[in-house]
């Protein structure tokens, strides 16, 4: 079958490397295969990366996978960045990835327009109906970041309303702590500190608070907890885009899709309350919810049902929480760890804190 379809010269060099010995024939093919393969990926990189910044050389498909400790990203990035300078490229799995190492390139990129685009992943346009501030772009993305910026704005957000939210935050925070000290077993402080960021978020945004122990806010802590840590399938989804169309299949996905379905719902009755407390145009909005109930209705009276339509309501709300908690709560992680390290840290921050 294969020598009908090959020419006369490729039958004859077939030939001579069938009739030999079945050492020579393995050998043969190795010393063929290899230079290929080599040649191959040479030829691939080099087309790849043409134009791009300078970075380390990866292994088809898996990139620098093999190299990278996912526990330690920063550090791996250090390494790159100490050799190759402050803007590197290279593949993480079949994904290319730019990296910034220099506070001013990363300032300057974060201010300009042409770099505020979103990675369009399957499973999170499947998540967020393409709604929302972090994952969307262009004309929606502009709208409801600066809709949702001035309201915290106009909310106080670091003025006298939400220092009054902190002050009470701490109190239970300060309580927790007294209690872990006068235990025997070591206590994990970084979920007293997520509890105590969602409250606050859970006032801007829905304008109420929930009990610490209320069974639904500690599911939605505890949701919103494992969404941030377990990563995996969204790490697949972002490394692998020739796969992705299959990672929503598995079912670690399906728990994904159905913890973010919980939170929508959850939020989504949260709404529903507000909106009969928002009665008409002339009641003063306390929270983002209720000022985009506001801005919905003015909408919806000039005929427009999709820029603040309810599901990219809950969207904004969700990722204020997914966007606020963890990195507030593993901020003050850090500044307790750093603080109990260096103590003369700590008391110079107690002096300057001291009217
Ligand atoms: C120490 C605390 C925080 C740190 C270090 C932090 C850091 C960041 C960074 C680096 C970005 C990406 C900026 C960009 O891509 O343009 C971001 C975006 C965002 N953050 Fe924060 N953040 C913190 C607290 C918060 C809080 C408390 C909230 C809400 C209450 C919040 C809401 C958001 C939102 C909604 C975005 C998306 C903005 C967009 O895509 O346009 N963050 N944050």
């Amino acid at each position: 079958m294969l020598r009908q379809i090959l020419p006369s010269q490729l039958v004859s060099l077939a030939d001579s490397v069938f009739s030999q010995s079945d050492g020579n024939y393995k050998k043969a093919i190795a010393t063929a295969a290899i230079p290929a393969a080599l040649g191959a990926y040479v030829l691939y990189y080099w087309r790849q990366g043409r134009d791009l910044p300078p970075g380390p050389v990866g292994l088809p498909l898996i990139g620098r996978l093999p190299w990278t400790d996912p526990k330690n990203l920063h550090l791996t990035m250090q390494k790159v960045a100490e050799k190759y300078g402050d803007i590197t490229s290279f593949y993480l799995g079949s994904r290319l990835f730019i990296v910034l190492n220099s506070y001013p390139m990363m300032k300057e990129m974060l201010d300009d327009y042409n770099f505020a685009g979103r990675p369009r992943l399957r499973l999170f346009l499947k998540l967020t109906r393409d709604c929302g501030i972090i994952f969307t772009e262009g004309y929606m993305w502009s709208q409801h970041r600066r809709l949702s910026l001035r309201t915290l704005r106009d909310f106080g957000f670091a003025r006298a309303q939400t220092v009054e939210m902190v002050d009470d935050q701490l109190d239970s925070i300060f309580q927790t702590l007294d209690e872990a000290a006068t235990s025997v077993t070591p206590m994990e402080v970084l979920g007293t500190f997520i509890l105590a960021s969602n409250s606050i978020i859970t006032e801007m945004t829905l304008g109420h608070r929930f009990e610490r122990n209320d069974p639904e806010f500690q599911k939605v802590n505890k949701l919103i907890k494992k969404l941030l840590e377990e990563g995996i399938v969204q790490t697949a989804s972002a490394l692998f885009p020739a796969v992705e169309r299959f990672i929503v299949l598995f079912p670690l996905s399906s728990s994904v899709v159905h913890d973010v379905e919980y939170l929508h719902s959850f939020i989504r009755k949260e709404i529903q309350q507000r909106e009969k407390v928002m009665v008409d145009e002339s009641t003063e909005p306390e929270c983002l919810c209720d000022v985009y109930i506001h801005e919905k209705r003015k909408a919806e009276k000039a005929g427009d049902f999709e820029t603040f339509k309810e599901f990219q309501l809950i969207r904004v709300i969700l990722e204020f929480f997914l966007a606020g908690t963890d990195t507030t709560a593993r901020s003050i992680e850090w500044l307790l760890l750093y603080m109990a390290f260096y103590p003369e840290v700590q008391t110079e921050s107690r002096t300057s804190s001291t009217p």
